[in-house]
């Protein structure tokens, strides 16, 4: 069923799976301003914003947009990673599926996605800007999930910590579905599909 029709059905339909909110649109709106805040006291220095699609492209865009109310100068790109492996378990190996499409040796790079968790994708997005010799790379993430956490990395900028849940919304998925929602939120129950990334 596609999202938007689950979207519906979810509001009459007590077996459809439910998103308990966890962070509003307005909190959420909130944390992009204050860290915009932070990144353009940082006074970054020929900024490339480097999203990481799928899950990055929300925040990115509302991120950018508060740079920009900043007085922040910069170019944007995006790159698509994936980890081989299971939905539930990953190798650990990651591959790119789009690369970014301009030099980026010299360059401050604001690396910017939607989870940190294992922190396996952001290690390695950040170990390839700076193989390629960036000046500096920091990571932006809206959800900083600690308990998941096997590289050893954390985020520069950080919406919000929560625990180990599978979280939705926001640019996030749950099998392809939710990423629309302007909320952060939890999928109480998934009775007709698992709730994968
Ligand atoms: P990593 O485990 O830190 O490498 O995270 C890899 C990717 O998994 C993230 O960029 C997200 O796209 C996705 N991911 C991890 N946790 C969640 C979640 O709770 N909801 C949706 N996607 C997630
Ligand atoms: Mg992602």
């Amino acid at each position: 069923m596609p999202a938007r029709a689950r979207l519906i059905r979810g509001m009459t339909d007590p077996a459809a799976p439910r998103v308990r909110t966890l962070f509003t649109a307005e909190e959420i709106a909130g944390r992009v301003r204050t860290l915009a805040a932070e990144i353009a006291r940082s006074e970054p220095q020929n900024l490339l914003v480097v999203i990481v699609l799928k899950g990055g492209f929300v925040f990115g865009a509302d991120l950018v947009r508060a740079l920009a109310g900043e007085g922040v100068r910069l170019e944007i790109e995006f790159i698509s990673l994936a980890s081989y492996g299971t939905a539930l378990e990953t190798s650990g190996e990651v591959r790119i599926r789009r690369d970014i499409e301009v030099p980026v040796a010299g360059r401050d790079v604001l690396i910017v996605d939607d989870v940190l968790d294992s922190g396996l994708t952001l290690k390695f997005a950040r170990d390839l800007m700076h193989q390629r010799g960036v000046r500096r790379a920091a990571i932006a993430v809206m959800i900083n999930k600690p308990e998941g956490r096997r590289a050893q990395i954390e985020g520069d900028y950080v919406g919000f910590t929560c625990p180990n849940y599978f979280v939705v919304g926001y640019g996030m998925d749950a099998a392809h579905a939710w990423r629309e929602l302007p909320f952060v939120g939890v999928l109480e129950s998934a009775p007709d599909e698992p709730a994968e990334r």
